[in-house]
């Protein structure tokens, strides 16, 4: 078991990573939150998949307790969903010392924490993901939201988690598709840290795949590291916290021309295609550093299709990014790895240049 200590305001909290870590999960209850009501929001097909564990381990919580099963979509992810949470929350007499535990992936998650974040004006949560890409990005650093029409995350608070639980045994039952997602958020962390994690990951993708969990133990803890570092620097985006968006701003324009028929991950291997493209145009990398970073997101080939782009569509939906300033496409771009460039600006002929070459590079 790996742990991780994130150093915030007002409360540091731990990310616990390993097999079987959720059945430390009512210990922790009862040392760190005894006599609280808890309110469980569930993913629901996480949960058909899963029940014996996770009734098995209710069965142990002896506080009061009641549940939401949500269906994890991005059509879910709204502000009806969250109406649907605050009322159930209401109804069950949850008061401000309730505390609200995420069970599931992103979607999950980010609903919840925000749904926590409003309630009474802000109550306590915990985040146990389930999928590979909550574990090492979404359920750690407090960012929270929801969408509208088409606009990803665009409602959403920073509400730091009380504690977060990454237990590998949900990966047992995630489909390859979603393994393959939350690797396109490792990829990100790999080359945001250093050549010795990039080189660990590209040498060891197959594993992943395959579930090793001495290998998944390290690539998430390496990824959940490195995000702590960031947050704890720049809890609220105001700086350093934009790294994390490499490959984003292409990525949420993927998600939303297309309506979230593409997942989130994907996008951001594609994202990331469309970057490192966009670094060479702008002579930020050379050839061969371009060559280098793409050996890595060719290991993906396999597993991600584009839709044929409209790229003028893609371009107009950059900006609607929560980067941009003035109405000017920011980009955050590597120069190599672990040095990263903040706010770049590109001409628009440049940036259809990168997202064409980063498209035709899945085909
Ligand atoms: N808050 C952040 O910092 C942050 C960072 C990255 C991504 N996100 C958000 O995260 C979301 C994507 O998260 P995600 O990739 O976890 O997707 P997700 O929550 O949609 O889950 C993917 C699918 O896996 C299913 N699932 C979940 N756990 C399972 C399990 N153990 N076994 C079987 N099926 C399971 C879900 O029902 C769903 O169908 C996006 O909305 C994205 O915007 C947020």
């Amino acid at each position: 078991m790996n742990k991780v200590s994130v150093n915030v305001k007002p409360k540091p909290y731990e990310v616990v990573i390993g097999k079987n870590v959720f059945n430390h999960f009512p210990a922790k209850l009862k040392s760190d939150f005894p006599e609280r009501q808890l309110f469980f929001v569930i993913d629901k097909k996480m949960y058909k998949l899963n029940s014996g564990i996770i009734d098995g381990l209710f069965s142990k919580i002896k506080n009061k307790k009641s549940k939401i099963l949500i269906s994890a979509t991005e059509k879910n992810k709204t502000y009806d969903t969250l109406t649907r949470i605050h009322r159930k929350m209401m109804r069950a007499n949850c008061g401000r010392d309730c505390l609200v535990i995420a069970l599931g992936g992103g979607i999950i998650g980010d609903v919840t924490g925000f749904a926590a974040a409003t309630y009474m004006r802000g109550v306590d949560y915990i985040q146990i993901p389930t999928t590979l890409l909550a574990m090492v990005d979404s359920s750690v650093g407090g960012k929270t939201g929801i969408n509208l029409d088409t606009a990803k995350n665009i409602i959403g608070a920073f509400h730091q988690p009380r504690a977060v639980f990454c237990d590998l045994n949900f990966l047992r039952t995630l489909n390859r598709e979603e393994i393959i997602c939350g690797m396109g958020e490792i990829a990100k962390y790999s080359f945001l840290t250093n050549k010795t994690f990039y080189d660990y990951f590209l040498r060891n993708f197959d594993k992943i795949i395959n579930l090793n969990n001495a290998v998944l133990n390290k690539v998430i803890s390496e990824s959940v590291n490195y995000k702590r570092c960031v947050v704890e620097e720049d809890e609220k985006e105001s700086g350093l916290r934009k790294v994390l968006n490499l490959g984003h701003t292409f990525a949420h324009a993927i998600e939303s021309v297309y309506k979230h028929k593409i997942k989130h991950g994907q996008a951001v291997v594609a994202g990331l295609a469309m970057s490192f493209y966009l670094s060479a145009e702008l002579n930020l990398i050379s050839e061969n550093q371009l060559r280098e970073y793409l050996k890595l997101l060719d290991k993906f080939r396999n597993y991600i299709s584009l839709p044929s782009p409209d790229f003028n569509r893609l371009y107009k939906a950059m900006h609607i990014d929560k980067k941009n300033r003035l109405n000017k496409i920011r980009f955050v771009l590597l120069k190599d790895f672990g040095n990263i460039l903040l706010d770049v600006e590109a001409e628009k002929q440049q940036v259809l240049k990168a997202m064409r070459s980063g498209s035709e590079f899945f085909v």
